[in-house]
């Protein structure tokens, strides 16, 4: 398990709001924007499951990742607030009805377990998209600011993939519920981050177009397409014993970590 860091932005933050974040592709300018009105409220979700265990964390070096897992996540929420404030303008609709209840309905719905459970599957899921953003080049025409926030999500949540994971072997370590969680996880997270993409590209009056069904296709199928990379890291969850830091991240995070400084400060242990 890595260190986990939590970093505060220093700069200004910048609104996103258009269908131009990715230059020509307002496809995948909506899927950022899209990802970006899911962070608050799916990381809230993830701080209110991994809360009840906290105290109760046998291993020091855990427990003190898993606050520090909750500091990052508090700082993303809060940074994609302001991010999707722009979006707001652009009269999308960034806060869906009853969605914070719905969230603490689940919360109640399942068990602290089976939360816990959730959150690892979504965490490998963040994880995997984080770690093809920062590989991949689908940022380097998006303003610089923006391109960095995005960066800055990625890196950390490269850094704490593995928490949640030992968490819940710690707590339950039960594989179907692992297995359950993961399926649930990515199928809602694919399925809002979809709905909201289709919902800003017409609002945009792009939706019906030939070049934008060309676009979704390629997002899915086209050997670049993010959402084709990261099927089979997604899928490698399900191996018999897997574990998120069989992949080593260090040097990508170092990197990564290097061409952002300025960004951010660290906040002291
Ligand atoms: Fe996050
Ligand atoms: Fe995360």
């Amino acid at each position: 398990m890595l260190k986990v860091i939590p970093r505060k932005i220093t700069m200004p933050i910048p609104e996103l709001g258009s269908n131009s974040l990715v230059k020509n592709n307002p496809v995948l300018s909506h899927f950022f924007n899209a990802l970006s009105t899911l962070f608050p409220i799916g990381e809230a979700f993830f701080i209110a499951s991994v809360k009840p265990f906290i105290n109760n964390i046998k291993d020091e070096v855990l427990r003190k990742s898993a606050i520090d897992f909750i500091e990052q996540e508090k700082n993303h929420s809060y940074v994609h607030t302001i991010l999707n404030r722009g979006l707001e303008k652009y009269n999308m609709k960034v806060r869906y009805k009853n969605q914070e209840f719905r969230t603490k309905k689940a919360l109640r719905f399942y068990s602290s377990e089976f939360n816990l459970a959730l959150t690892a599957g979504m965490e490998h899921l963040t994880a995997t998209i984080g770690y093809v953003i920062i590989r991949g080049n689908y940022l380097n025409n998006v303003h610089v600011q923006v391109a960095d926030l995005f960066y800055w999500h990625s890196l950390e949540e490269l850094e704490h993939k593995s928490v949640v994971f030992n968490l819940f072997q710690e707590v339950d370590g039960t594989q179907w519920k692992l297995n359950l969680g993961m399926i649930i996880g990515s199928f809602m997270t694919y399925i809002t981050t979809l709905s909201r993409m289709v919902h800003f590209l017409h609002k945009d009056g792009l939706l019906f177009r030939f070049a934008t069904f060309k676009e979704i296709l390629n997002l899915h199928i086209s050997q670049e397409g993010i959402l084709r990379k990261c099927l089979p890291l997604t899928i490698d969850f399900f191996k018999p014993n897997f574990h998120p830091d069989q992949r080593d991240d260090f040097e990508l995070i170092a990197d990564m970590e290097n061409k952002l400084k300025g960004i951010f400060i660290v906040k002291e242990a």
